[in-house]
């Protein structure tokens, strides 16, 4: 297979990322302007904000990673969807616009792919590792909490949440204490000096289906328990005992909650390695209890750098990398931003083609 050298571009929501890979998938540049701060006072993204963010950051990022990396791009791989329709079609235009301006071939990126493709890049500089066969991939971000199937012929949605992502999840519970958004690296934090079987939370199974979870009803029952008990995080610096509990409670909740299909999944699928990524991925008590679980059931488990784990352009430019070894790319005259999430078996096939391209 061969593999062309990349710069990946990512625009869904609130980082403007560019990067570029060499032919090995090793990271060779990488820049980053994240909104999170613009957007904390609202306490979630603002659509129309984040694209005029990344209208202005793009081009100088794009200068940036360009100047840093060894030699120019041979493909231009950008993130065009799901996500904020008004965020990504800043990045999917401006990845075309480059594209056809350097005639370099331009390949269309699912961001769940992309996060997909993040554990088995290499944080210090080293190549890509090569993906086994019949991978079990959780991504749990801000705005999906799934598990997939990945194997050489692409990918394909086991199972997911009917509701609420995990990091949303995470980022309300935050907010209702008063904490800083995002929610979920404070949490983490916080939560490791609670007692997590201080708070009986409940941890609701659907009634139709065996492995689909739902987050919205732990969620509520956490934001009662904080309104019920008046608790107040303060900011966040010294949250007393009673808080540092509901947290160390709820974060276990939901990891269980993910976790919960697990063992179903690993019988019928029999994978080789699992795999988490997304921000959440980052959590510590999910890497140690995901630990565990392989430990138990005999399997490798992979996980991203804690920094590659949120979005980021590295992710975006290796799944391009490997989406167009594999025949697919884009006609930069008319890719558009596909904002919902149109998971088709194999994965990028419902974004690009080799036929004409979208
Ligand atoms: O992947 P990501 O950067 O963006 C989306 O595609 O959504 O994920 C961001 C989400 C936020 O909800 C954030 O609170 C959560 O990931 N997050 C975490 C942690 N770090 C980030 N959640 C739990 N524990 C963490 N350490
Ligand atoms: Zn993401």
């Amino acid at each position: 297979m061969t593999l062309l050298r990349t710069v990946g571009i990512e625009t869904s929501c609130d980082e403007t990322a560019v990067a570029v890979l060499d032919a090995d998938g090793r990271i060779e540049s990488e820049a980053m302007a994240s909104q999170v701060s613009s957007h904390a006072r609202y306490g979630g993204v603002v659509p129309e904000l984040a694209s005029r963010e990344h209208l202005q950051a793009l081009p100088w990022l794009m200068e940036r990673a360009l100047a840093a990396a060894a030699r120019p791009p041979e493909l231009v791989a950008v993130t065009a969807g799901p996500g904020l329709v008004g965020a990504l079609l800043v990045g999917v235009r401006y990845a075309a616009a480059f594209a056809w301006g350097r005639s370099l071939p331009l390949v269309a990126v699912d961001h769940l792919e992309a996060h997909l493709a993040s554990p088995f890049l290499d944080a210090d500089g080293g190549p890509a590792a090569s993906m086994p066969e019949r991978v079990l991939a959780l991504v749990a971000s801000g705005g999906h909490s799934s598990w997939y199937l990945v194997e050489e012929t692409g990918s394909r949605r086991l199972c997911r949440t009917r509701d609420d992502a995990a990091g949303e999840s995470f980022d309300k519970v935050a907010q209702a204490l008063g904490l800083p958004y995002p929610g979920g690296p404070v949490v983490d934090r916080i939560a490791r000096t609670g007692d997590p079987v201080a708070v009986p939370l409940p941890r609701p199974r659907l009634a139709d289906s065996r492995l689909d979870f739902s987050f919205s009803g732990l969620k509520s029952a956490a934001v009662r328990w904080i309104r019920e008990h008046r608790l107040s995080a303060g900011g966040g610096v010294e949250p007393d005992r009673a808080v540092r509990d509901l947290l160390a409670s709820f974060e276990r909740a939901v990891v269980e909650q993910l976790l919960a299909p697990l063992d179903e999944l690993a019988a019928e699928h029999r994978p080789l390695l699992l795999t988490a990524s997304g921000g959440v991925a980052a959590n510590t008590e999910l890497r140690r209890r995901l630990q565990e679980k392989a430990d138990a059931l005999g399997l490798g488990v992979r996980l991203p750098a804690r920094r590659l784990t949120t979005d980021n352009a590295a992710m975006v430019a290796r799944a391009g990398q490997l989406a167009h070894a594999r025949g697919f790319w884009s006609d930069p005259r008319r890719l558009d931003a596909r904002p919902r999430e149109a998971w088709q078996p194999p994965g990028m096939r419902g974004l690009s083609t080799t036929s004409g391209g979208v």
